[in-house]
């Protein structure tokens, strides 16, 4: 099949598929034992600077699962690393960035990041990853979004209420945004660099914009998010992805995307309305479903395709990715459910 014809692409691009193409957030994770072997060898970041290992951990769910793309094994925090800030994934905590950055000061001593220079393993990666999936199904790129790398770097690793990050957004605005741009540009040339290196598609994580409000999303958010959207080589489809999004879509739709990523706390047709049919949606099952039996996995299957109602334009996928937790048996019984339920 040419490239171009491929299920999830068409989808993509809201053409009629034979079936409703699924991938997973996180498919080549923890959850595979595959992939803990691999883990005993390589601490994480010498696993994503490793391109032969990394190309072969983004191999690993295609055959077991089924699924219809493989996205790129790497990581949204690695073009952060040129910034200085100190960044360390350490067992069991996530990720830590050990100086982040919390004042107009701070974000005055940043100098822009050097992306070609910085994370060329990915680039290579991408281009071993495209010859192993021999034409199979199509890889699939990615970066984190502005807001949610803002987040990581003043926060200095995960949050819950993200309280350094809207100090710095509503006591500094000037600096806030400066951060935004230097961030923004280099999302831009990083995705750029993985489509020229063979990605067929890219996804934008914006994982946690859902603590804002829309006037802020709008103020704060929207136009750095538009601004990476608008700089990406033409012709490759952009998935445009966060959670706790509801009240957010129109916003991000406006933002951005040929595809909206959706998580479970909305109802895929309403929110599908919502961001309006001229857009395709990826979702939304939640990632909890999957640690319940295959019968019921089943029906949560169902009730997410009658909901998409057999438009073009529905790329199945779960709200989030998948848990550690999850059998891989439960993971293989979604994908066929997925393909059996929707094949017309
Ligand atoms: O299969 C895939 O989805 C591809 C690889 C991928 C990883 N990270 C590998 C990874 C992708 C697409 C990401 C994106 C990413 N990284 C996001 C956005 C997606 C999301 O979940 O919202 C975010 C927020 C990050 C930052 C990050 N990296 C966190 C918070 C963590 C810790 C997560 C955890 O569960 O421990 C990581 C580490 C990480 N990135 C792992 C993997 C497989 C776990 C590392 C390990 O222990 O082996």
């Amino acid at each position: 099949m040419p490239s171009h014809d491929l299920p999830f692409l068409r989808a993509a691009r809201r053409e009629p598929t034979p079936f409703t193409p699924i991938w997973l957030m996180r498919q080549a994770g923890r959850y595979l034992a595959d992939y803990r072997a691999v883990r005993e060898r390589f601490s994480f970041l010498e696993l994503c600077k490793n391109p032969a290992a990394a190309a072969d951990v983004t191999l690993q769910p295609i055959d077991r699962l089924g699924v219809d793309a493989a996205i790129l094994f790497a990581d949204i925090l690695l073009i952060i690393e040129p910034l200085g800030v100190g960044l360390e994934f350490s067992r069991g905590e996530g990720p830590v960035i050990h100086r982040p950055v919390r004042t107009g000061a701070d974000v005055a001593k940043l100098e822009p990041i050097d992306v070609e220079a910085a994370v060329p393993f990915v680039f290579e990666t991408v281009q071993l990853a495209r010859r192993g999936l021999g034409g199979r199904v199509p890889l699939i790129g990615f970066a984190g979004a502005p807001f949610t790398l803002a987040s990581y770097v003043v926060e200095g690793g995960s949050s819950r209420d993200y309280l350094h990050t809207k100090r710095l957004m509503y006591d500094d605005p000037e600096a806030w945004h400066r951060l935004m741009e230097i961030l923004a540009t280099a999302v831009a040339r990083y995705l750029n660099g993985q489509i020229t290196a063979g990605v067929q598609a890219v996804q934008l994580f914006d994982s946690w914009v859902g603590t804002l409000s829309p006037d802020d999303y709008r103020a704060f958010v929207l136009p750095h998010t538009r601004a990476v959207i608008q700089a990406l080589s033409p012709g490759v489809p952009v998935i445009h992805f966060g959670t706790g999004t509801a009240a957010l879509l129109p916003d991000m739709r406006r933002a951005g995307g040929d595809v909206i990523g959706l998580d479970w706390r909305v109802e895929l047709d309403r929110a599908w309305a919502s961001v309006g049919h001229d857009v395709a949606v990826q979702g939304n099952l939640d990632p909890a479903v999957l640690l319940a039996s295959p019968a019921i996995i089943r029906q949560h299957v169902k009730t997410i395709l009658q909901r998409a109602g057999g438009r073009p334009g529905h790329i199945f996928n779960l709200g989030h990715g998948v848990l550690p937790q999850t059998p891989v048996d439960h993971v293989r019984a979604l994908v066929d459910a997925v393909h059996e339920l929707s094949s017309r």
